[in-house]
């Protein structure tokens, strides 16, 4: 494993080495003991497919960037590849975030599936094994963001994205998707009829992600996992105790799998079921404060009715740009943190740009002595004097 969990940092130091923060010493110089707890103290600040405001997102460098930005999540999408390999990939094609177009040899490989109801054209990853993904690289997704990365970086599978959590110099949690799990159960087939959710909780058991929430495995190696299909939660917690957070669409749109509408998944006797089986839920921002004309409209009672039963709320997803703020933020996304996070009250929050979310965070709460000592805290300033210095 050494290699491949190395090999990453290596590759960010080597692309990345004369920009303008430091970089973490490598992992093999550094021992896991006593790295520093992750804060449970505020609501969290979770890496939405890593620093993917910067960096092209889901790869190594994106969640590398994250990391030394002050995620307490790394978040991502699991797919699989043809041969069973789960990869981190958010689309099921490849057409918008790699290069796939310019490679000729798989020109023949365009397909329609019917995915949730929709006949989607493109490149899937289910139609490409593990050796031809990796040929790919990685582009952003919106072209107003940084596009000098394009091209750089590869598609990396659940194991790599792993070892980045656990090779990290203080304790990172992982917040992986389960992600339309219908289409990959339907394309991929795995040995002994194994399904999807099976070959997902197998890698996570693998690298000793187990426990409930708060306890002292799930402290060492924090995980949430999620999904929004239903049916895939609930078998999933017959094969492991991890918390699992149910993901929620827009208003319009039917669960994958049950085909259950909005009303229905936010009902309070459908949140008396699913807080069985999951710790929180993780909505789009919009279904939990409505928007008219970009502005916005007064909260609906989720966040209330979920607090009410002990669930968490993780809404998504939190961009700096000025087409995502809503104009009551005057475009600005500290204020938009603000009402998330003092007004509606959230528990953590999904967001491209780490970074804002963490300065926002420790300039208005800052972390108490008890999370963290006051050599990490010394190192922190030095580091914060660096880059300021290095930015001005
Ligand atoms: C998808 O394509 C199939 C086969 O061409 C067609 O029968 C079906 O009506 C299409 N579905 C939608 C939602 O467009
Ligand atoms: C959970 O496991 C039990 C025992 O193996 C089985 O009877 C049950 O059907 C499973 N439930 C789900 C939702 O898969
Ligand atoms: C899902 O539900 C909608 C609305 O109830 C219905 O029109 C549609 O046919 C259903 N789709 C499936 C695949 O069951």
């Amino acid at each position: 494993m050494s290699l491949t969990c190395f090999a990453p940092f290596l590759f960010l130091s080597f692309i990345l080495g004369c920009a303008a923060r430091p970089f973490y010493p490598l992992p093999s110089k550094m021992s896991n003991q006593n790295r520093q707890p992750m804060q449970t103290s505020r609501p969290y600040n979770i890496a939405h497919r890593g620093s993917n405001g910067e960096i092209p997102e889901e790869t190594a460098p994106a969640y590398m960037r994250a990391i030394e930005e002050g995620a307490d999540f790394i978040e991502t999408d699991i797919l699989s590849s043809k041969d069973g390999v789960l990869i981190c990939f958010h689309d099921v094609i490849l057409d918008l975030t790699t290069d796939v177009a310019n490679h000729k040899e798989f020109a023949n490989r365009k397909r329609t599936y019917n995915v949730q109801g929709f006949n989607i054209t493109g490149f899937f990853t289910v139609d490409f094994t593990l050796k031809e993904l990796k040929k790919l690289r990685v582009k952003q997704r919106y072209n107003f963001r940084d596009e000098q990365y394009n091209g750089k970086f590869s598609i990396i599978t659940f194991e790599e994205f792993i070892s980045i959590a656990l090779d990290a110099p203080r304790v990172v949690g992982i917040y992986p998707e389960i992600k339309n799990p219908v289409l990959i159960n339907q394309h991929v087939k795995w040995p002994n009829g194994k399904r999807f959710e099976d070959k997902f909780v197998e890698t996570l058991r693998k690298y000793g992600y187990k426990g409930s929430y708060m306890s002292k495995d799930w402290l060492e190696k924090p995980i949430f996992i999620q999904s929004f299909a239903p049916t895939s939660l609930v078998y999933i917690s017959n094969l492991t105790n991890s918390p699992k957070i149910f993901l929620i669409d827009d208003v319009t749109m039917p669960t994958q799998d049950t085909n259950q509408s909005y009303w229905e998944i936010t009902s309070d006797p459908y949140l008396d079921y699913i807080k069985e089986y999951v710790v929180g839920i993780g909505p789009w921002k919009d279904t939990v404060v409505p928007v008219k004309n970009n502005y916005l409209q007064p909260p609906t009672d989720l966040v209330a009715r979920a607090h009410a039963r002990d669930l968490q709320v993780h809404p998504y997803t939190y961009r700096n740009e000025n087409m995502f703020l809503h104009l009551d933020f005057h475009q600005d996304p500290y204020v938009e943190y603000d009402y998330w996070l003092n007004k509606i009250g959230v528990d953590g929050l999904f967001t491209d740009f780490t970074e804002s979310l963490h300065n926002f965070q420790e300039w208005t709460s800052p972390l108490s002595q008890k999370d963290s000592d006051s050599a990490s805290k010394l190192v922190d300033k030095i580091a914060l004097l660096i880059s300021s210095y290095r930015k001005g």
